[in-house]
């Protein structure tokens, strides 16, 4: 399961390379690409909303496109789909991934650091493909891979990360250039006016509108064997931890700071208490050094984490809520200066 991880470690250049045999078995060399974008009709327009952002971001408002409610599943929310062959949306739950083959879908792509439950999906006669990417950019080997998965492997495609909002509507924006021969400009668009893909995640925005897509011919030769599951590493592994157990400690402070109802097993305290010891964990292990200003910030997001563990043992709901508020406020703190660039 390491072949991913080789690859993007090279350039693209040598992956171009390095001609790949044979490719999975379930996913094949396509036809020629046809353009099958569906293009909705220009009336009902919704008026751009007036945030800064990057030039990227700014122009994913140029184009102003028909409003698209999300569809929201049991198990799967902030469902777009795009075209006929591309689905954009958010981590299914094992009632989500039933909700996704009565859609119809035939290939999952999920670009979460989390392993997908790729069983499961295969008993219902779909297909996953693992494709982990970060919330900075997306480099030219990952557009390469997700350029090939879209061409080689079978439509409808389901493209998911956690939430559904920055990262999956980036690769399925990839999908929509190199499948559907969308422009990079109606891509962005989308992720901007249906998804929600917020401004702070220029790097996503720039790469989708100006990096090169390579054509069918050029990924045909690249090397991918289009894994069901790659383990995520270093810190992008820590932080989707840490991000699931933040996630319920969410759903907690929504419910009175009661057990969520989907997992009454997961108290509040434990989830704290799971979270700061994810939060002070060595998340680098060796790999490459900590700066100094990274370490104050992990620093203080423990600190905030250890002070809620302390305040959910005695206080109350007012200063839970607080409590955790500031957790959320280390967490930024740091992407702020660290992962959005
Ligand atoms: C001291 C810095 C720091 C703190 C504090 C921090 N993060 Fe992160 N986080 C990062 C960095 C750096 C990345 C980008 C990792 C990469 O791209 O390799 C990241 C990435 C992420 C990601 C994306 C992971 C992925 O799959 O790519 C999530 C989700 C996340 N953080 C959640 C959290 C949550 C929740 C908290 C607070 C409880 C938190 N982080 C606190 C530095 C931090």
């Amino acid at each position: 399961m390491r072949t991913f991880k080789t690859i993007t470690s090279g350039t693209l250049a040598m992956l171009v390379l390095v001609a790949f045999g044979g490719c999975c078995s379930e996913c094949k060399a396509p036809p020629e690409a046809k353009p099958t974008a569906q293009e909705s009709p220009k009336s009902a327009a919704a008026p751009a909303a007036q945030v800064t952002g990057g030039p990227a971001f700014t122009a994913a408002a140029k184009e102003t496109l028909p409003v698209q409610k999300a569809g929201d599943y049991e198990g799967l929310h902030n469902v777009f789909q795009l075209s006929s062959n591309i689905t954009v949306g958010s981590e299914p739950s094992t009632e989500g991934l039933h909700a996704m083959q009565k859609l119809g879908i035939k290939t999952i792509i999920s670009v979460d650091g989390k392993v997908p439950d790729a069983a499961t999906a295969r008993s219902l006669g779909m297909r996953y493909v693992h494709i982990p990417i970060q919330y900075k950019t997306l480099t030219d080997e990952e557009i390469a891979v997700l350029a090939k998965t879209f061409r080689e492997c079978e439509a409808p495609f389901f493209v998911h990360c956690f939430h559904g909002k920055h990262r999956g509507p980036a690769a399925s924006a990839i999908g929509r250039r190199a499948l559907d021969g969308a422009s990079p400009e109606r891509a962005i668009a989308e992720m901007r006016q249906w998804s929600g893909t917020a401004a702070d995640y220029e790097g996503l925005y720039a790469a989708v509108l100006t990096k090169v897509v390579p054509d069918a011919a050029a990924t045909r030769t690249v090397a991918f064997n289009f894994p069901e599951a790659e383990m995520p590493e270093g810190v992008p592994a820590w932080m989707s931890r840490m991000e699931r157990m933040n996630d319920a400690l969410k759903r907690m402070a929504a419910n009175a700071w009661k057990p969520d109802p989907h997992h009454p097993d997961l108290v509040p305290l434990e989830a704290a208490k799971n979270l700061a010891s994810l939060t002070a964990s060595d998340w680098c292990q060796g790999e490459k050094a900590m700066t100094a200003e990274m370490a104050a910030l992990q620093k203080d997001a423990v600190r905030a984490s250890e002070a809620l563990v302390a305040v959910l043992s005695t206080g109350d709901n007012a200063a839970k809520s607080a409590a955790h508020k500031n957790v959320l406020q280390s967490c930024t703190a740091c992407h702020k200066l660290y992962r959005n660039k």
